[in-house]
């Protein structure tokens, strides 16, 4: 696992967009799997950006959704289903074969699981993988306790994921249950980047970076996968130790 340091936002999802578009460059066919939430935005519309102005066929690419709140339309402003779709799959106008996300809607909610499972291991794994972290130190919907060799999975959100959540809602939402893929997907994932930034993730920033890898702070896994990389601005990284 690395450590890259960036001086606010800006530069942090510069560097991310970059690295994603060069590497559709080399590899047309990437498969990219990406968290929605605030920490991406900036570096999706970057790419979005990037990729038309630069004329870069993204017209073979994957995008796959990396997890979804149980039960949520997808016309919810809230849900990370609208976020792919406006942020990224319409801008890029994705063909519905190019993309999967969750239906957090379906009444078999283990079969939505399997063909996540069956739809990454037909396109021979993840390439690109660009994960946030949550203030319990979840990845994804992969809450404390998630074992680390899981693969697509339902899951009881924590408290302070329902509470937290709430800022992705116009208004006071009930929130159970997350749909996620899993860190089995993380660990034979080609590349992570792990992006923070704001003094608030500076807590969950130093437990990722310097404690104990444990399932009980899901975001440790990072130190086990050899080409994770940790994007963090100035402020979410103020609490590490200077030798990083
Ligand atoms: C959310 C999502 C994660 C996201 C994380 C951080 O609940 N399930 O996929 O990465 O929490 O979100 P944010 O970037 O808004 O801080």
């Amino acid at each position: 696992m690395k450590l890259k340091r960036f001086k606010n936002y800006q530069e942090l999802s510069g560097f991310a967009a970059s690295e994603i578009a060069n590497s559709i460059k080399d590899k047309p066919s990437l498969v990219l799997c990406m968290a929605s939430g605030e920490t991406p935005k900036l570096t999706v519309e970057l790419l979005v950006k990037k990729l038309k102005e630069e004329k870069i066929d993204h017209s073979r690419i994957t995008f796959i959704g990396l997890d979804e709140w149980v039960g949520l339309l997808p016309s919810n402003t809230g849900s990370c289903h609208y976020f792919f779709q406006h942020k990224l799959i319409a801008p890029l106008q994705l063909k519905a074969s190019q993309y999967l996300l969750f239906d957090a809607l379906a009444d078999d909610l283990n079969n939505e699981c399997e063909k996540m499972d069956t739809f990454i291991n037909d396109k021979d794994g993840i390439d690109i993988m660009l994960v946030g972290i949550g203030m319990n130190g979840h990845i994804g919907f992969n809450e404390p306790g998630a074992s680390f060799s899981n693969l697509s999975h339902v899951i009881e959100l924590d408290e302070i994921t329902k509470s937290v959540g709430q800022k992705y809602f116009t208004e006071k939402m009930e929130l159970g249950k997350g749909i996620t893929i899993g860190f089995k997907h993380l660990l034979n994932a080609k590349k992570v980047f792990l992006m923070a930034n704001g003094s608030k993730k500076a807590e969950v920033i130093k437990k990722t970076v310097e404690g104990p890898v444990t399932e009980n702070f899901p975001a440790s896994i990072m130190q086990r996968h050899e080409n994770g990389v940790i994007l963090v601005d100035d402020e979410a990284a103020s609490l590490l130790s200077k030798s990083h």
